[in-house]
C-alpha cells in the first residue's frame, strides 16, 4: 500500500498525545518508513466530548468493530485501557491480520503470552514499549540492547504519579489528596488512580520487566506489593530529618534460578541518584553479569512522552513490514522462549 493505515483505540491523554506526534512528525515518519502513516479512524466512548487535537470527526467512532473488521486497517493502536474485553478487541484485531501495539500493562501483565501467541500465529506484531515507564525505551534496550548479558537486577521508580505525589508531599508539603488530584489533571493516574497509589501500576511493570530481563514468565502473583496511600505529611518529614527520601521502589532479583519481585515504599539516602528523581520521572537500573550497572531516566507518564514510545513502536511494525518479517524477529530469542514455554 502507498500508505499505512492506523485505527486508534482511544483518544484520552495518550491518544491525543499519538495524533499529535503523527501529524507534527509525519516528515521523520515517512523518511524511516518511506510511506505517509495516517491515521483512518479513531475510537472513543464519547463522540460529544471536545478534544484538545484536530481530528476529522467523519474519523471517530464508538463502535469498535468499524476499526477492528475494517479491510483497510493495518495496524492498531490501542491506548483506551481496560483488560478483558480489551483482550477479546485485541485478539480479534490480530485474528483479522492487524498489527497492534499498545501501553496497556494491565493487559500485558496478565495476558501478554497470550496476545504474543496469537500475534505470531498470525503472522502480527504485537509491540508495547509504551506499558513500563513511559517515554523510556526500557524494553527494547532488555530485549535487545543488553541481549547478549545476563541480567541479575532490575531496580527502580517506574510508577510517575505515586513519585509525583511523593515528591510534591516531600517539597511542597501538599497533601496526599491534593497531590493526588494533580497528578489525575495532568494525566499521569489512571482511570482508577487505586492501581497507583496502591502499587497495583508498578506491581504489573515489574512483572513486565521482569518476564523480560530474566526470560521467564513472571506474574503479577508472584510480585510482593506495598503502595503508599497510607503514608502521611509526618512520615515524609521524619524520613526527611533522618536524611532520607521516601520513593515507591520496584525490585526484581534472581539469584540461582530463585527470583523476587516486590515493589514497596523504601527509605533511600538522599545521596541516592533515585532519591534525585522528581515528580513524573522514572528511572531503572539494570544490572548485568557483563555490563555491570547501567541507569535509564525520563519522563515515566504523561502525553507526549508515551506516545513517543508508542509511534516508535508503529515505526517497528512498520519498518516488519516492509521488510516482510511481520511476527517473525520482532519479538526477539527473549519471546520466543516465553512462548515455547507456555505452548509446552
Ligand atoms: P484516558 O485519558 O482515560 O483515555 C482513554 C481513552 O479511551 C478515552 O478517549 C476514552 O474515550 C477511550 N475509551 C476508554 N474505554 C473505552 C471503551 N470501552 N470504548 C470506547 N472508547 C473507550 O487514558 P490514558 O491515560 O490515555 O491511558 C490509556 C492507556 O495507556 C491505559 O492503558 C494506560 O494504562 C496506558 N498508559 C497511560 C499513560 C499515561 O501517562 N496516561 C502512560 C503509559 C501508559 P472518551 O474520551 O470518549 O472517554
Ligand atoms: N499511571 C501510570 C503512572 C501511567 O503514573 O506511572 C504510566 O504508566
Amino acid at each position: 500500500s502507498a500508505e499505512v493505515r492506523v485505527g486508534l483505540l482511544g483518544l484520552g491523554t495518550v491518544g491525543t498525545g499519538v495524533v499529535s506526534i503523527i501529524s507534527r512528525h509525519q516528515e521523520e515518519l515517512r523518511h524511516q518508513v518511506g510511506c505517509p502513516v495516517t491515521i483512518k479512524k479513531v475510537l472513543v466512548r464519547d463522540k460529544a466530548k471536545p478534544r484538545p487535537v484536530d481530528v476529522d470527526e467523519t474519523m471517530v467512532t464508538e463502535h469498535i468493530d468499524e476499526i477492528l473488521t475494517d479491510e483497510h486497517i493495518d495496524i492498531v493502536i490501542e491506548v483506551m485501557g481496560g483488560v478483558e474485553s480489551t483482550k477479546e478487541h485485541l485478539l480479534k484485531a490480530l485474528r483479522n491480520g492487524k498489527h497492534v501495539v499498545t501501553a496497556n500493562k494491565d493487559l500485558m501483565a496478565l495476558h501478554g503470552a497470550e496476545l504474543l501467541r496469537v500475534a505470531s500465529e498470525n503472522g502480527c506484531d504485537l509491540y508495547y514499549e509504551a506499558s513500563v515507564a513511559g517515554g523510556i525505551p526500557i524494553l527494547r534496550s532488555l530485549v535487545d540492547g543488553l541481549a547478549a548479558d545476563r541480567i541479575t537486577k532490575m531496580m527502580g521508580i517506574v510508577n510517575g504519579t505515586t513519585n509525583y505525589i511523593l515528591t510534591k508531599m516531600t517539597q511542597e508539603g501538599s497533601s496526599y489528596e491534593e497531590v493526588l488530584k494533580q497528578a489525575q489533571l495532568l494525566g499521569f493516574a489512571e482511570s482508577d488512580p487505586t492501581a497507583d497509589v496502591e502499587g497495583l501500576d508498578a506491581a504489573r511493570k515489574m512483572a513486565i520487566l521482569a518476564t523480560l530481563g530474566f526470560s521467564m514468565n513472571v506474574s503479577l502473583d508472584d510480585v510482593v506489593v506495598r503502595g503508599i496511600s497510607s503514608v502521611t505529611k509526618s512520615d515524609l518529614d521524619y524520613c526527611d530529618q533522618l536524611g532520607y527520601t521516601m520513593k515507591l521502589i520496584g525490585l526484581a532479583k534472581r539469584d540461582d534460578g530463585r527470583v523476587e519481585v516486590s515493589v514497596e515504599p523504601t527509605l533511600l539516602p538522599k545521596e541516592h541518584p533515585l532519591a534525585s528523581v522528581h515528580n513524573e520521572y522514572n528511572a531503572v537500573y539494570v544490572y548485568g553479569e557483563a555490563v555491570g550497572e547501567t541507569m535509564f531516566y525520563g519522563p515515566g507518564a504523561g502525553s507526549l512522552p508515551t506516545a513517543t514510545a508508542v509511534v516508535s513502536d508503529l515505526v517497528s511494525v512498520m519498518k516488519n513490514m516492509r521488510l516482510g518479517v511481520s511476527g517473525r524477529i520482532v519479538q526477539g530469542p527473549l519471546h520466543e522462549r516465553i512462548l515455547k514455554r507456555d505452548n509446552e
